[in-house]
Formats: structure tokens, C-alpha cells, sequence
């Protein structure tokens, strides 16, 4: 029997396979176990009923597909009266992501939402699709840093920062979170992209940009992931292009505690128990009590591989 568990802070998973905000919501309950999940993450949810962006809000590409939703939802006190209770049925600890316009309404979601029942709140400062500009807290360390911080005096829960790969040095932003008072990372958010319709010449989404969603995106945000991890103390979820327990394992050695799952949920709805079963089945071949081991166990290359000692030594 493998032990699947990893700790995230002070939030114990049974496992490190949880699925990515706004891909799921306790309605997958009808297809999978939830009870089998680390942790249920629900999407994000603003302070007032948002509409969410003009359609079409999702265009497929070659290497997967851009979405710019918009963060549509009823607001944060619906969230509380009617879709809490309905998560709260089910075992794994729940993650609630929020999103907010400015550090002080960003502090007072943080209050509001810290009720029984919620487990962890994720920040999400990284939606390239919330702003039409794509503009996002988590391109600046600085207002990373005085988000998180302000949220962190609001709440005692534990604090999740969503990170933007669209910074243009995120390993200084996951620092500046971390400084701010983050208790974890969840790197990351999508990548902002566009897509224009050659027969109308006009772009394929109704906000012009949006975030795209790929395997392809996988290895990027492992080499962010493994950055992250060389620099900061605070745990780290790796999120990008999952699609099998390999992925998970090559996350977990870069660096990650645990792994969120968007993109092969749509295309399986049975991707995320299927990818714990294979995990346990990984662990259990190569002998790996506890997979928590697996974490930033990546080893260095053992060879030379200077070229230019290798070119002086006649490799
Ligand atoms: C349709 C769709 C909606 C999303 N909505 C949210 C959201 O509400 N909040 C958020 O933080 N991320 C949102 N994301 C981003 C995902 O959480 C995740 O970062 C992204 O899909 C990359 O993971 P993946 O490659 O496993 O899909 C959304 C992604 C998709 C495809």
C-alpha cells in the first residue's frame, strides 16, 4: 500500500492530484468519487454577480485551446448560501479561489470567505482574461506582495497565491508572494494568446485574448515550477498540461507538492481518479512507500555537459 498523502503547509492531502479552478465544480460528483481527490478547488469567485466576457469565449488551437470565460458567477454571497453546503458533502479539503479588482476589496473577500468550511483561499491575481488589457496583480512583485499581504492580515486560513506565467520573472513574484505572507504557490495561471479568424480577419474570441490551455505548456511551467523551488521555502502546485501520473511524478520532482488538473478533465471526465490509481500503481512498481519522497528529487546530470570542456576533452 503506497502512501499517497503530501502535506501543503497545514492542509493534509490524501493525495497530490486536485483538479484546477473554474474546470470543475461538485456537479463532476455525478461522473467521479469526489471523496478520491486531495482537495476540491472551486472557481473563482467575485465579490458581486459578473457576466463573465463576450462570447465566443473559447477557440481551439493546434496545441490545445484559448478560453477567455471571464470569471462569470453569481458573487460571493451565493457562493456561501448555496454552493458551499453542496462541497461540503464530500470529504477532501476545499480550496476557494477569489478575485477582486483592488488590494482592499481583495482583503475583504478574504475576510468574507474565511468561514467554516473552506479550507485554503486561492488568490487568483493571475486571470490574463479578467482585465481586457490582460492585466494582472501577479505581473508585478510589487503588487503580488501588497495583495498577499493585506489579504494575509484578513485571514488565518491558509493562502494559496496563483501565479501569472505571463510575468516576465516569476520566480521574483513567487518570492515577492512568499514575502507577502503565501503560504503556497500554485503556478500557474494561462498563458495569454490570441487567435484571429482568417476568413473575417477579426480575432476568434469575443475579449480578443485569452489564455491558452495545452500539454504543450507542460515542460515551460515545469522549468517555472523547478525554478520556484530552488528559490523559495513555501510549498508549490504545479498546474499546466497534466495528462498522466508521469506528469505528476516529473512535477513532483521539480519541486511540487501536489499537482492541479484542468485541461484532461474536459477531455476525460474520469482523468483525475484514473491518474491517482496509475500514480499508486508508479509508486508501488518502483517501490516508493511514500510519495511525498518524490519531491524535489529531481538529480542533477552526472556527465559533463559544458560544451566547452566537453569540445577541450574531445567528447
Ligand atoms: C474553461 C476554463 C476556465 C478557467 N477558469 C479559471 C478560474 O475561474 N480561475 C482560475 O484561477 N483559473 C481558471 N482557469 C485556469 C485553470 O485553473 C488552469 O490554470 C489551466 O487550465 C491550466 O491547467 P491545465 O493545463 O491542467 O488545464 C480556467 C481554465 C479553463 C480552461
Amino acid at each position: 500500500m503506497v502512501d499517497l498523502s503530501v502535506q501543503i503547509g497545514e492542509v493534509q492531502l490524501s493525495n497530490p492530484v486536485m483538479p484546477a479552478s473554474g474546470t470543475f465544480s461538485y456537479d463532476f460528483a455525478e461522473i467521479i468519487d469526489l471523496n478520491r481527490l486531495g482537495a476540491m478547488v472551486a472557481k473563482t469567485v467575485s465579490r458581486e454577480f459578473r457576466v463573465g466576457n463576450p462570447t465566443p469565449r473559447m477557440a481551439e488551437t493546434e496545441v490545445g485551446i484559448i478560453q477567455s470565460i471571464g470569471l462569470p458567477g453569481n458573487g460571493i454571497q451565493y457562493f456561501l448560501d448555496e454552493m458551499l453546503p453542496e462541497y461540503k458533502k464530500y470529504k477532501p479539503p476545499l480550496v476557494v479561489s477569489i478575485s477582486a479588482e483592488t488590494e482592499d476589496e481583495f482583503a475583504a473577500m478574504a475576510r468574507d470567505i474565511s468561514v467554516p468550511g473552506v479550507d485554503v483561499v486561492e488568490v487568483n491575481i493571475s486571470c490574463p482574461t479578467r482585465d481586457p488589457t490582460g492585466g494582472n496583480f501577479a505581473l508585478q512583485t510589487r503588487h503580488t506582495e501588497n495583495v498577499i499581504r493585506g489579504i494575509r492580515a484578513e485571514t488565518e486560513k491558509p493562502v494559496w497565491a496563483k501565479l501569472s506565467p505571463n510575468a516576465g520573472d516569476i520566480v521574483s513574484v513567487a518570492l515577492a508572494a512568499e514575502e507577502g505572507g503565501a503560504d503556497a504557490v500554485v503556478v500557474a495561471n494561462t498563458f495569454l494568446s490570441l487567435k484571429i479568424n482568417t476568413d473575417n480577419f477579426k480575432p476568434a474570441l469575443g475579449n480578443k485574448f485569452g489564455g491558452l490551455v495545452s500539454p504543450a505548456l507542460k515542460p515551460i511551467i515545469l522549468r517555472m515550477v523547478y525554478q520556484i523551488a530552488q528559490e523559495t521555502s513555501i510549498p508549490i502546485i504545479g498546474l499546466g498540461g497534466v495528462c498522466k501520473a508521469e506528469d505528476v511524478v516529473e512535477y513532483m520532482l521539480a519541486g511540487a507538492s501536489a499537482v492541479g488538473i484542468g485541461y484532461a478533465a474536459f477531455r476525460n471526465p474520469t482523468a483525475l481518479p484514473a491518474i491517482i490509481d496509475d500514480l499508486e500503481v508508479w509508486c508501488s512498481e518502483r517501490k516508493i512507500e511514500h510519495i511525498s519522497e518524490l519531491i524535489g528529487s529531481i538529480r542533477d546530470q552526472e556527465l559533463e555537459t559544458d560544451t566547452l570542456k566537453s569540445a577541450r576533452i574531445g567528447a
